[in-house]
């Protein structure tokens, strides 16, 4: 039962004591986040984890935030995702040798001129590209200040693997859409709408498919029934739903704006269902509902569940770790120059 499997995982958690230190995204279950020492977005967590100091790093999110936080601890410490399919399908859709060919093609059409960015959801390997061709890596909480630095660098940039969180901060900073080509990995071909020499962001044709949920029609039905509703959106939605809300930022400034908010003013949040669950949950005297009425889970964030938490921890009890995340030390050297520009 459920009562039993917390029972014993609460044992094996005491046990462990300071030789574990467990990290919780805020998409996580309710069942497992109960047990995270900390909680954060994936930016905090990886800042997080490169100052801790115990044997093992448990890492309830997903594949490629346990890969960033074994880049950014020491080689003696363990790096442990609970259930080794809890992928991030926005990760999947970027591969080295998509990237590698990418790359040549853009070579060949731009030269110098052009330096690539990673959003943190993409693997090591891809971290490692970027950072052995001079780039940096970005999170939804600094794709700002990152994307100024990298066309500070050169005259345009390659921003991989998100399309949205490229085209949604790029139009924050004054580049007209016009001016975004497309970079497509499966055709592996340039769509653009303009003169190649003018292109000064390309968008590696990428989405999160948890995202991509929320709808331009969403936002007129609750623009027409509740004018009143605050809309806010992570910017890994569209350009058409960040266009039309009333905010968007990353998870981080998505939780500061609903502890900021005023008791009673109501909300529509377009990310995942986890997080608005909570919010709903921790900010009672707040009208908040998401912005989808068929809420979205992330589905291998949800792979993190409490009989795979509790198995892990009883196996590392017994002496075994499993599910271990190692980067090898060529990747995790070249990752971590594209990690370190950024943090
Ligand atoms: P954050 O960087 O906001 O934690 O987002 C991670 C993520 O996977 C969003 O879908
Ligand atoms: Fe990946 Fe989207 Fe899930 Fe975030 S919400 S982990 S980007 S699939």
């Amino acid at each position: 039962s459920t009562e039993e499997l917390h029972k014993r995982a609460k044992r094996a958690r005491e046990t462990l004591g300071d030789r574990l230190y467990i990290l919780g995204h805020h998409y996580q279950k309710d069942e497992v986040i109960a047990y995270a020492d900390v909680k954060g977005d994936s930016l905090q967590l990886s800042q997080i984890a490169g100052r801790q100091t115990a044997d093992y790093i448990l890492f309830c999110g997903v594949h490629f935030m346990a890969e960033t936080a074994d880049i950014l601890t020491e080689p003696h410490q363990a790096v442990i995702l609970p259930d080794m399919r809890a992928g991030c399908s926005m990760a999947d859709m970027a591969n080295i040798d998509q990237t590698e060919r990418a790359w040549l093609e853009l070579q060949k059409l731009y030269g110098d001129t052009i330096v690539p960015l990673t959003y943190v959801n993409s693997t090591a390997a891809i971290k490692a590209f970027v950072g052995r061709n001079g780039g940096a890596t970005v999170t939804s909480s600094n794709a700002e200040e990152m994307v100024e630095w990298a066309l500070a660098q050169k005259q345009r940039m390659l921003f991989l693997p998100d399309q949205h969180l490229g085209r949604n901060t790029a139009v924050k900073l004054g580049i007209p859409l016009e001016r975004m080509a497309i970079w497509d990995p499966i055709r592996q071909k340039l769509e653009l709408d303009c003169a190649i020499e003018e292109v000064q962001v390309i968008l590696w044709k990428g989405h999160c498919s948890v995202h991509m949920n929320f709808l331009p029609k969403h936002i007129d039905n609750l623009r027409e029934k509740e004018p009143d509703r605050n809309i806010l959106v992570h910017p890994e939605c569209t350009y058409e739903v960040v266009s039309a809300s009333d905010f968007a930022g990353s998870t981080k400034y998505i939780i500061d704006m609903i502890e900021a908010s005023e008791p009673g003013s109501k909300w529509a949040i377009g990310t995942e269902m986890n997080l608005v669950n909570r919010l709903i949950k921790d900010f009672p005297d707040r009208d908040i509902v998401s912005l989808n009425p068929f809420m979205c889970p992330c589905l291998t964030m949800n792979r993190i569940d409490l009989p795979h938490f509790t198995w892990i921890l009883e196996e590392l009890v017994e002496g075994r770790v499993l599910n271990r995340i190692q980067v090898d030390d060529k990747t995790a050297v070249e990752a971590k120059m594209a990690l370190e520009k950024m943090l």
